[in-house]
């Protein structure tokens, strides 16, 4: 961050903090929010009124723009708390770049960098006790804009609120899970926005998924939108298996460049492993499962960290993986990860970025 500040920063404490009431020993995913969050206003071209304010209710026009044409943008990031009550966020950076690329694509202003991710220290600086220590918590960083402009008709808005608010978790899911691939309902397709972390790509995937828990299975394998042959993601995380000898995960405009999945597949690298960023069509995994080519599995996504994929349903079949216990590479990413967000291990690669 550059040396000289542009930007100031208004800030009113609470004068009713909620900690106590936060039972940290059972946390559940995104249900209470900390004390405070941070507001930007963007008008007229430029960042003003920055401040860092009582968590609380945003009042919005009923014609607000992203409620009717969706320029709605997100991210998510983790921060944790090592034994001696450093707070450290992972690898807010990238997250920062991300989100400007889908501000790009939704023609809305970037966030600068003083802003996002100097306002994100600040913000965790007021409420550090908000970050959990207990293993397998984590504080969860929800950056986000939407368009405010108070006027219909199809046109980019010219005004935008920016806002983080966070919030104590405990783990998203709690156990291996089972993936149908879907063959009919897609999530994105070339020139669309399947690699902007937008609102409307989470909205259209609700009615699939649904279809796929009435069959039993937690989340869906998208594939390609042409010809469903190929593989891209999960409802809300990047997939990797381990195929023969090599790590591989599918790569394209398509689906959603993780932070954890970049991170993964720098490790497997690092560590010796032949790496493939490529197409992985339905019929490689299937077979490879058969086969037992295929020994590993996994959804890798800063909510979902690194979840164990233990059935995969393909047209009305179902394919199960081998014991989660036996999975060399994962169980030592997921290791190794978590002492290294914790702050247990050296961090050779700079990704704890310490507040
Ligand atoms: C659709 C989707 N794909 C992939 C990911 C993984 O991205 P990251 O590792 O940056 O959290 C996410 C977010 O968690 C997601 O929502």
């Amino acid at each position: 961050m550059s040396a000289v500040e542009q930007f100031s920063f208004r800030v009113e404490p609470t004068q009713h903090s909620r900690l106590s009431q936060v039972d940290f020993n059972n946390l559940k995913f995104g249900q209470i929010m900390s004390d405070h969050m941070l507001v930007a206003e963007y008008n007229n071209g430029q960042w003003e009124d920055i401040s860092i304010v009582p968590y609380g209710d945003i009042t919005v026009s009923p014609s607000l723009s992203a409620l009717h044409y969706g320029q709605s943008i997100f991210e998510g990031i983790k921060g944790y708390k090592f034994a001696d009550g450093t707070v450290s966020i992972f690898r807010p950076d990238k997250n920062w770049e991300r989100f400007n690329k889908s501000a790009a694509r939704l023609q809305m202003p970037e966030v600068p960098e003083e802003i996002f991710i100097g306002g994100l220290k600040k913000l965790l600086a007021i409420d550090n006790k908000w970050v959990p220590s207990l293993e397998g918590t984590a504080l969860y960083i929800r950056p986000f804009m939407f368009a405010t402009e108070a006027a219909l008709g199809v046109h980019p808005s010219a005004s935008y609120k920016f806002v983080i608010i966070t919030c104590p978790v405990g783990a998203y899911y709690s156990k291996p899970i089972s993936l149908k691939v879907e063959t009919h309902y897609t999530r994105a397709a070339e020139g669309g926005v399947g690699f902007s972390k937008n609102a409307g790509n989470y909205a259209l995937s609700l009615y699939p998924t649904q279809l796929a828990n009435n069959e039993g299975y937690d989340q869906i394998m998208w594939t390609d939108a042409a010809e469903h042959k190929y593989i891209e993601e999960a409802g809300t995380a990047n997939l990797i298996f381990r195929i023969g000898d090599k790590i591989i995960t599918p790569h394209g405009e398509t689906i959603l460049h993780g932070v954890t999945r970049r991170t993964i597949m720098q490790l497997a690298e690092e560590w010796g492993y032949a790496v493939e960023q490529r197409k992985v069509s339905v019929e490689e995994l299937i077979d490879g499962i058969k086969a037992g080519v295929v020994t590993e599995a996994f959804a890798a996504g800063t909510a979902a960290t690194i979840t164990h994929i233990d059935r995969i349903g393909f047209e009305g079949q179902d394919y199960n993986l081998p014991p989660v216990e036996g999975r060399e590479f994962s169980n030592k990413v997921l290791d190794y990860l978590n002492q290294l967000r914790y702050g247990k291990i050296q961090d050779p690669f700079g990704w704890n970025f310490i507040v």
